[in-house]
Formats: structure tokens, C-alpha cells, sequence
């Protein structure tokens, strides 16, 4: 029996590793980006907006039209604002929200029905900004709040039909998302090492590390948690 996923964000960083991790195991993978995505053995590549209406009936209906079952929704797909809560726009909120919160939500609603039938799971990609307090990031932080307590409410309203939602809150990682957001901050180099020096261990997680965490939780090695919020962040919420 081959396992099938639907992973977005999936052409670099987070969303890249986790697809090459499934794969590895035999997963066949779904994988959606607006960017276009490297193919490979076992990947099935969608260049999509998440944000466009009709996108996650398109994607999660071409992971069961072609492949009959899905197993596994990652939702990763995400974009970052750092931005003072005073210089923050209405449409800066709007377009946040649009990307990072509506897709995750339409996402589980297309693949629950499918994910009922094979016991499968979601993993969302959360935020330690979703967790505790960080200067500037209001907007950023209400997204990924509501994708933790989306996740809670899921695995609450599904745990009887045998599906499991748990999500990751990564702190700092090394992807192209955090050298964006250095390279807009007007001092890089001080932005550096001000993260570095909130994590305990001090560095970034890399991509990988946080892919183990989401496949650890899709697999039946984690068959008793659903509505965790499992944070890979080098000790940043534990201080
Ligand atoms: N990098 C970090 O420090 C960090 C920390 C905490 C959480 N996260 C979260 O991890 C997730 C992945 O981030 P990453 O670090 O791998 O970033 P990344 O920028 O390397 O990758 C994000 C991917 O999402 C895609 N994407 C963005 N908007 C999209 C859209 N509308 N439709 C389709 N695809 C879209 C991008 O094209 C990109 O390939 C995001 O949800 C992010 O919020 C990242």
C-alpha cells in the first residue's frame, strides 16, 4: 500500500524537506507551491496560489483522483511580516491572513472527508509567534495563532473518526523566508544576532529538522498525539 500526501509550500525550505523525507518512504506526494517545484520520483508538482478560491479542492482532488487516497495533508505554505503594529495596513492584514490562515482552513475542509477513510492525518505548520509574544509581528503572530487553535479544534472535532491534527511551531529557521526578512530589516547584521541570541542553543533550526518533527507526527510512532502543538525551536519557548 503506497501511502499519498499533499504538502504545500512545497518548492524550497521546510515544505522541500518534508517532501523529500515522504518520498524517501515510499510516500507519493502532492506537491503545491505559487513557485514551481523540482519533480522527482514519487513527487506530483502543482504550481498553485493556496490563496485562490478552488485551490485546495484542486489540489487535494488530484492527490485522490490520481492516486485513489490521501493519507497526509502538510500545510506549510506561509509568508512572514515583520512590520510595527502602527506602520501595519489593512491590506498588509488582509494579504497575511489570505495566505497563512483562509488556505490552511479550506485545506483541512477539502481533505478531512478523504483523510477519514485512511485514519490519516494533518500536520500544520505553526509558529512559536503563535505561541508567545514577539515585538512586531502582530499581524504575522494572529495568523499563526489561529493556525495553533485551528489545529486544537480539529483534532477535537475529528479524533472520533480516527484523523489526527498536530502542528509545528518552529522558531528561527535557516530557509529563504529569514534571509528575506533580515535582508529588509535596516539592520541585518544586529537582526542576526539578536535571533541567534533568543535561542538557547543558538542557532537556527534547519529546514530538515523541522520536516523530522512534521513526519514524526504523520507517522504511527506519534499515534497518540492529536491537537499537539510540538515546537522546534532550540529552547526559545522554554525560557
Ligand atoms: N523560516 C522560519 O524561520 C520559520 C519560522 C516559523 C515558522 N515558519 C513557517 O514555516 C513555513 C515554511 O516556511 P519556510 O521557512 O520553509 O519558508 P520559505 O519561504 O523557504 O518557503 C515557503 C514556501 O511557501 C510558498 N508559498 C508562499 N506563499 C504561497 C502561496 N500563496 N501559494 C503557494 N505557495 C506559497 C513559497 O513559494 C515557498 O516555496 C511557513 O508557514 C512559515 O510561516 C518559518
Amino acid at each position: 500500500m503506497e501511502l499519498t500526501a499533499v504538502v504545500t509550500g512545497a518548492a524550497r525550505g521546510i515544505g522541500r524537506c518534508v517532501v523529500d523525507r515522504l518520498t524517501a518512504q515510499g510516500y507519493r506526494v502532492v506537491a503545491a507551491d505559487r513557485s514551481p517545484v523540482e519533480a522527482g520520483d514519487g513527487i506530483v508538482p502543482m504550481t498553485v496560489d493556496v490563496s485562490e478560491p478552488g485551490a485546495a479542492e484542486a489540489v487535494v482532488g488530484r492527490a485522490v483522483d490520481e492516486f485513489g487516497r490521501l493519507d497526509l495533508l502538510v500545510n506549510n505554505a506561509g509568508r512572514f511580516l515583520r512590520r510595527p503594529v502602527l506602520e501595519t495596513t489593512d491590506d498588509d492584514f488582509d494579504a497575511l491572513f489570505a495566505v497563512n490562515v483562509r488556505p490552511v482552513f479550506r485545506f483541512c475542509r477539502a481533505a478531512l472527508p478523504h483523510l477519514a477513510q485512511t485514519r490519516g492525518s494533518i500536520v500544520n505548520t505553526a509558529s512559536i509567534s503563535g505561541l508567545v509574544g514577539i515585538a512586531n509581528q502582530s499581524v504575522y503572530a494572529m495568523t499563526k495563532g489561529a493556525v495553533v487553535q485551528l489545529t486544537r479544534q480539529l483534532a477535537i472535532e475529528w479524533a472520533a473518526s480516527g484523523v489526527r491534527v498536530n502542528a509545528v511551531a518552529p522558531g528561527a529557521v535557516d530557509t529563504g523566508f529569514m534571509d528575506e526578512a533580515r535582508a529588509a530589516d535596516p539592520d541585518p547584521a544586529r537582526s542576526l544576532a539578536t535571533t541567534l541570541s533568543n535561542h538557547p542553543i543558538g542557532r537556527m533550526s534547519t529546514p530538515d529538522e523541522v520536516a523530522r518533527a512534521i513526519v514524526f507526527l504523520a507517522a504511527p510512532e506519534s499515534a497518540g498525539l492529536t491537537g499537539t502543538i510540538l515546537s522546534v525551536d532550540g529552547g526559545y519557548v522554554a525560557r
